[in-house]
């Protein structure tokens, strides 16, 4: 029999993140595709975003960010027990990205996999470690968003050229003090729009061939417009939704830390919320939107900073392809 133990508190015992040294600039895209720095940055807020070199993949970016979390938490990266990379950018169709993490980290203890659940795929993966850690089955669980989105992207497209970019960020979980740590999540998806967001190539549906290449079907695709009014509506609902069992209010937000997608967006949650400027977390002027290493990649930069107090109330929100979303409520 299994024997009926309280669930043990999880919490976030360290953060890391790491952006790509290039840089490419609004006006850079200018000489690229039919667009310029005025478009972009009133329709999205994005200034500048990193970009990958040649040979660099998904699980350097993860790895360099997964190491720096371990050493912010003080735990040795050969002692992590669960490995999980959020990305829909993989090295590689098999392996997954998070076992070639694990290789790079020297790891050989852990259980490693990826969860692709686009840009909701860290919300979506600290639950999942959260309750494999709160059995006590497992001491300590690093949770990497790590993207490679450049590789993926049509870069003579300009409705999604100008969006994306590349990075990662990453989180060690492990044992908190009581009342401490995750609190809850909301979580959701919804399987009838799958064609929103998607790369409709190179998959099994429509394997690599010289027709898919020629169609550019290997690229991201999306009907951003259709996006946008479902994240307006998703984003303040799903925080809503991840408090409810917590007994707390938006009011008691300190940090909402949202996708970094579009400044609209975040400005439209915000005001739902009802929270002032200065408590929602905003990179993507730097950043872009880098999918499933927005939310730690920013949670990384406060932290760093030092803004993030002991008891402080954070609320991640995510959402993206799938179409899928999610919400974690955290006490630091
Ligand atoms: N430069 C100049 N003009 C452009 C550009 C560009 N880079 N991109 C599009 N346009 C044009 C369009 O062609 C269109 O022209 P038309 O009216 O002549 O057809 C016009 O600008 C307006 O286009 P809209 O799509 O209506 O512009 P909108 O204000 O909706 O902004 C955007 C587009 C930025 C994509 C917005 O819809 C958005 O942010 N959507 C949400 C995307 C998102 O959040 N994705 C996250 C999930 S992604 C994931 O999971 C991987």
């Amino acid at each position: 029999m299994v024997p009926n133990r309280r669930p043990r508190a999880i919490g976030i015992l360290g953060t890391g993140s790491h952006l790509p040294p290039r840089v490419l600039t609004n006006h850079d895209l200018e000489q690229m595709v039919d667009t310029t720095d005025e478009w972009i940055r009133s329709r999205t807020g994005i200034v500048e975003r990193h970009i990958v070199d040649d040979g660099v993949a998904c699980s350097d970016l993860a790895a360099e960010a997964g190491r720096r979390a371990c050493e912010a938490a003080g735990v040795d990266p050969r002692d992590i027990d669960l490995i999980i990379c959020a990305t829909f950018t993989p090295d590689t169709i098999c392996p997954s990205t998070a076992c070639h993490v694990q290789g790079k980290l020297g790891n050989s203890r852990a259980f490693a996999f990826d969860l692709e659940a686009a840009c909701s795929g860290f919300v979506y993966s600290l639950s999942v470690a959260w309750h494999f850690l709160e059995t006590g089955r497992y001491r300590h669980a690093l949770v990497i968003g790590s993207e490679a989105m450049s590789r993926f992207i049509d870069w003579e497209d300009r409705n999604t050229c100008v969006l994306f970019a590349d990075g990662a960020g990453a989180v060690v979980l492990g044992e908190v003090e009581e009342g401490r740590g995750i609190l809850s999540e909301h979580m959701g998806s919804d399987g009838s729009q799958t064609d929103l967001i998607i790369i409709p190539g190179c998959g099994s549906r429509k394997p690599a061939s010289p027709a898919v290449l020629e169609g550019r079907e290997q690229y991201l695709k999306m009907l951003g417009n259709e996006v946008f009014k479902f994240a307006v509506r998703i984003v303040g609902e799903a925080v809503e939704k991840a408090l409810e069992p917590t007994g707390l209010t938006q009011d008691d937000i300190d940090w909402l830390i949202p996708h970094q997608a579009n400044i609209r967006i975040i400005e439209a949650a915000g005001k739902r919320l009802n929270l002032p400027r200065e408590r929602v977390v905003v990179n993507l002027d730097r950043c872009g939107n880098t999918s499933a290493a927005t939310v730690p990649i920013a949670l990384d930069e406060i932290v760093r900073e030092g803004k993030v107090k002991e008891g402080d109330i954070l609320a991640f929100v995510a959402f993206g392809g799938g179409l899928t979303w999610g919400a974690n409520i955290i006490r630091w």
